[in-house]
């Protein structure tokens, strides 16, 4: 992961550029860019990416699976960035499935998005935002209640090639044992071990309906166990899920 990096200064979306070369790029190579001018969040809303300020980064991987699985490629990825964070003294929490939550406000997100034919997959591209060294004056009002930057949790700027390595590092470590072996438990145990959610009071969003719920646990298929207010319990795959807090 990562022998292979394109390296951009303004695109507009590592994630679009991605795409465009996946088919001819071997597996595990990265598009970076210094800033995207079109940074793609989830639920089709944008993502800021301001130049030289954060990691705006997409892996394109090639798994032999099929698409069912694509839910844990991102579980995979979330480990990977909260380990990191560790490895630099930052303390962080995985808001299952896709987000990294420092001090109660959101630095990374994750948008992982596929392609695939005859129900395999041909390559996926996870797409890392990491808000390194962004200021509060770079959020919108909205923005800045929700979220933060690593640079304004720690008090200084963060080397991002150094982050950038020990994400890569990570990433790699649990991605291995997953793609040869299917093992994902290692990833489980840090996504519970790290979860924000477990034990906590959540709103489930899919689609149109809406419910509240409790989260109780994490399965050793990376999904997430609820038990909902009328008492029945369910696991659900991150798919079209949206979790707020209450
Ligand atoms: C989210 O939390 O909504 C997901 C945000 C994902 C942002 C990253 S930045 C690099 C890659 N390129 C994009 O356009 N989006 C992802």
């Amino acid at each position: 992961i990562g022998r292979n990096i394109y390296y951009f200064d303004t695109v507009d979306s590592t994630n679009i550029k991605a795409k465009e070369l996946a088919m001819e790029v071997e597996e595990g190579t990265v598009v970076i860019a210094e800033e995207q001018t079109k940074g793609k969040g989830r639920l089709g809303r944008d993502w800021l990416s301001p130049k030289g300020k954060g990691i705006w980064m997409s892996i394109v991987l090639k798994p032999q699976l099929p698409p069912s699985e694509v839910a844990k490629l991102t579980l995979i990825g979330a480990a990977a960035v909260s380990k990191a964070l560790e490895e630099i003294g930052i303390e962080s929490y995985i808001k299952w499935p896709n987000d990294i939550i420092v001090q109660g406000k959101k630095i990374c997100g994750i948008l992982t998005e596929m392609s695939c034919e005859l129900n395999m997959i041909n390559y996926v591209i996870m797409g890392i935002g990491i808000n390194v060294n962004l200021e509060n004056k770079d959020f919108s009002k909205e923005l800045v209640d929700k979220a933060t930057s690593l640079k304004e949790i720690i008090g200084h700027s963060v080397d991002r090639k150094k982050l950038l390595g020990a994400i890569l590092n990570h990433f790699e470590d649990l991605y291995i044992p997953f793609k040869n072996a299917g093992d994902i438990s290692k990833v489980i145990n840090i996504s519970k071990e790290k979860s924000i959610l477990i034990g906590k009071k959540i709103r489930i969003i899919q689609g149109e309906t809406e419910r509240t719920g409790k989260a109780l646990d994490i399965d050793e298929e990376g999904r997430l166990i609820v038990e909902y207010e009328d008492g029945t319990v369910d696991s659900i795959f991150s798919g079209e899920v949206s979790i707020r807090g209450l």
